[in-house]
């Protein structure tokens, strides 16, 4: 097992929603495996399987500081909503970026664990939270598509900016023609 490469915005497969996993097998245990060595070495709390380029509905999370309590879903769905706020996130897929979202605080979740056995669980707060971002990314949706219009667009002009100036800077190392 070894941490995997995430995928930053706006790779593609972080757009593109994951089908519902059928196969409870050794790959799949590996593919946990590998997602919460990955989610250690980053320093997040939670991470979800197209982040390493794997289309499977696999999200993993750890709240814990000294990184104990690993959970796993598979094929995760939220099943109620309760009690909104506006809170803070960020991504490890968008490096740089920290942002409101108003999200339920409190979610009933079904999923299943790595052998297929289905589980309900009821999360509150950054548990909620970070679920619903996890969901999110297996959905292909990205937190920054939460946000309000004022601070995409900001974020819209940022990217574009960005990406000028890694143009100009290749064309000036003559990788590129002008
Ligand atoms: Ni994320």
């Amino acid at each position: 097992m070894a941490p995997l490469t995430i995928l930053a915005h706006p790779d593609t497969r972080l757009r593109t929603p994951c089908a519902p996993l059928t196969a409870f097998d050794a790959d799949l245990a590996r593919l946990v495996a590998d997602l919460l060595d990955t989610l250690k070495a980053a320093g997040g709390i939670g991470l979800s399987a197209p982040q390493v380029g794997d289309l499977r509905r696999v999200s993993v999370m750890d709240l814990a500081g000294d990184r104990t309590a690993p959970e796993v879903f598979v094929n995760p769905e939220i099943v109620a909503r309760r009690r909104w706020g506006i809170v803070e996130e960020s991504c490890l897929s968008v490096p740089g970026v920290v942002g409101n979202v108003l999200r339920a605080t409190r979610v009933l979740v079904r999923a299943a664990d790595p052998a297929g056995e289905p589980f309900e669980r009821e999360l509150e707060d950054m548990h909620a939270v970070c679920l619903q971002h996890e969901v999110d990314h297996l959905n292909g949706k990205l937190f920054i598509e939460r946000l309000s219009p004022i601070r995409r667009l900001r974020l819209r002009l940022e990217d574009a900016r960005a990406r000028r100036r890694a143009a100009a800077a290749e064309r000036q190392a003559g990788r590129r023609p002008a």
